[in-house]
């Protein structure tokens, strides 16, 4: 989840698809990405993040921006918030009796000095790949803990 949903949870969606599919292919995880805002619905991820997910081999063309719904916190255990600023969004939003586990996506990625997935939407093209690597360590984390408890 981030704000707009079309650079930095469509490039999450993107690369721990990817990466489910390659190195953990045993696991059924459904993976779903949204935005806190309603700016970009219906919207192609940015040229930008699309551009970065393709130089990994990632193709976000398909997806499209869709703002969070009270029905992800019942189709979804577990909602990784890219900031602190969507995490405080999500989790008012957060129905009562919602048993989803909301969390920042970089608590997965420990080794890490970022908390937070930087918004790159203003910034050079550098931000990009920021966020391309930074969800690719957190992508690696979450699938590590995920074959633990599978
Ligand atoms: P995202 O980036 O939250 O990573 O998708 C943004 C996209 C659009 C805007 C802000 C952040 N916006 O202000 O339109």
């Amino acid at each position: 989840m981030c704000l707009g949903n079309i650079c930095r949870s469509p490039t999450a969606e993107g690369v721990l698809r990817q990466m489910l599919k390659q190195q953990a292919p045993e696991l059924q995880v459904e993976v779903d990405s949204a935005g806190t805002a309603d700016y970009h619905i219906g919207d192609p991820p940015d040229t930008r993040s699309r551009r970065a997910a393709l130089r990994h081999g990632i193709d976000l063309s398909a997806l499209r921006g869709r703002q969070v719904v009270p029905q992800d916190f019942a189709r979804f255990d577990l909602i990784l918030a890219m900031d602190r600023a969507n995490l405080r969004e999500l989790r008012a939003m957060q129905p009562k009796g919602s048993q989803a586990r909301l969390q920042l996506f970089l608590e997965y990625a420990p080794e890490l000095q970022e908390s937070e997935v930087p918004d790159p939407y203003y910034g050079d093209a550098g931000g990009f790949e920021k966020v391309l690597d930074l969800c690719a360590a957190a992508s690696r984390g979450l699938i590590a803990v995920l074959q633990e408890v599978a």
